[in-house]
């Protein structure tokens, strides 16, 4: 069976083998042959950490071609979406039924692709904030592969919602996912009181949206793709916005385990009636995943990067 493996002298520390193992289920696996799967900023930090024929992938859609010995989860034939640890970019994967969501006609494999990790990152970290009908949600970077759920579902959810970008080049982008208003900085008087912030880029833009958060808000603090550290101080939440007794969550977005496959149902029914649409990049055969990364490091395209699987 074919599949990605790392390995060093390979491009982007990857190389496509021949000769990997038939997938074997466990009683509540399902086999799916995979038909896309799509790409994670976090996957690069993975296959350099791990350069001895470790195999990644974690967001893959495909069809079930054996169903779990079980009795559970999808049958035969079942078009899918999986949320998988690693191991996705191959032809067939053995997938616990409580990770897959089963997909409508009218979700393409490259769609449901661009769903789990972000989607199910923006889903979890918008229900830190509870009830956010009529509130202000703060987005940072919101032009990620995370932000761009989190705009969208904030928006679906009747929250009022900030966007925060790099730059102007990003302020359309921003817009068309339906932010209500988009900044580049957070330095403007007049922002917030946020009752949520998700929180995606780090550095000194986390103690600058802490100082926006309402009393008692949340900052559920996803990803810090900045790379720099953040000096925060107890007056950070008692400033401009004076946000007592606010809390900071350091958020991770695959617990708890047993639900994935529900909310990966959730952002798929989104997507199905139009609420929710991925923005998608880049979609290449997936003999290109190494070509696909070098755009990723570059941001020469938009969106997530999906590649397609025979
Ligand atoms: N906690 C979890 O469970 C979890 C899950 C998924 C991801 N993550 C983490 O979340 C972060 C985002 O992931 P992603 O897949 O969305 O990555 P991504 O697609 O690379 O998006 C990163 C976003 O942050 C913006 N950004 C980066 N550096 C910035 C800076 N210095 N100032 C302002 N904006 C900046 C980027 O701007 P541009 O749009 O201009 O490029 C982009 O919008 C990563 O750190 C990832 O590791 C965590």
């Amino acid at each position: 069976m074919r599949g990605f493996i790392t390995d060093p002298a390979g491009a982007a520390g990857l190389r496509l083998a021949d000769d990997l193992p038939e997938p074997v289920p466990a009683a509540d696996e399902a086999v799916v042959a995979v038909r896309a799967y799509a790409l994670n900023s976090d996957e690069r930090n993975l296959i350099a950490r791990r350069p001895d024929g470790w195999r990644p992938g974690q967001d893959v859609s495909g069809l079930v071609v054996r169903a779990a010995a079980d009795g559970t989860g999808p049958a035969v034939g079942a078009r899918v979406v999986c949320y998988l640890d690693w191991e996705g970019w191959a032809e067939r994967i053995a997938v616990p039924v409580r990770r897959i969501a089963v997909l409508p006609d009218n979700v393409s494999f490259e769609q449901a692709a661009a769903l789990p990790i972000a989607g199910i990152t923006a889903l979890r970290a918008l229900r830190v904030g509870g009830a956010v009908l009529g509130r202000q949600v703060l987005v940072t970077g919101a032009t990620g592969g995370v932000g761009q759920f989190a705009v969208q579902l904030a928006v679906a959810a009747g929250a009022t919602v900030t966007a925060l970008v790099s730059g102007p080049a990003r302020v359309e982008e921003a817009r068309a996912l339906g932010a209500h208003r988009v900044v580049t900085t957070l330095d403007g008087d007049t922002l917030g009181p946020f009752h949520l912030v998700l929180e995606g880029v780090g550095g000194p833009v986390l103690p600058q949206a802490i100082r926006r958060v309402a009393a008692g808000g949340h900052i559920a603090w996803y990803g810090n793709p900045s790379r720099r550290g953040a000096e925060i101080t107890l007056a950070d939440f008692f400033g401009y916005a004076q946000g007592w007794n606010a809390h900071l969550v350091g958020f991770i977005s695959p617990v708890p385990e047993e639900t994935l496959g529900e909310d990966l149902a959730i952002l798929v029914a989104l997507v199905s009636d139009g609420r929710l649409r991925p923005l998608i990049g880049l979609v290449r055969d997936w003999t290109e995943t190494a070509t696909a990364f070098a755009a990723f490091e570059d941001r020469s395209a938009r969106g997530k990067f999906v590649l397609t699987v025979g």
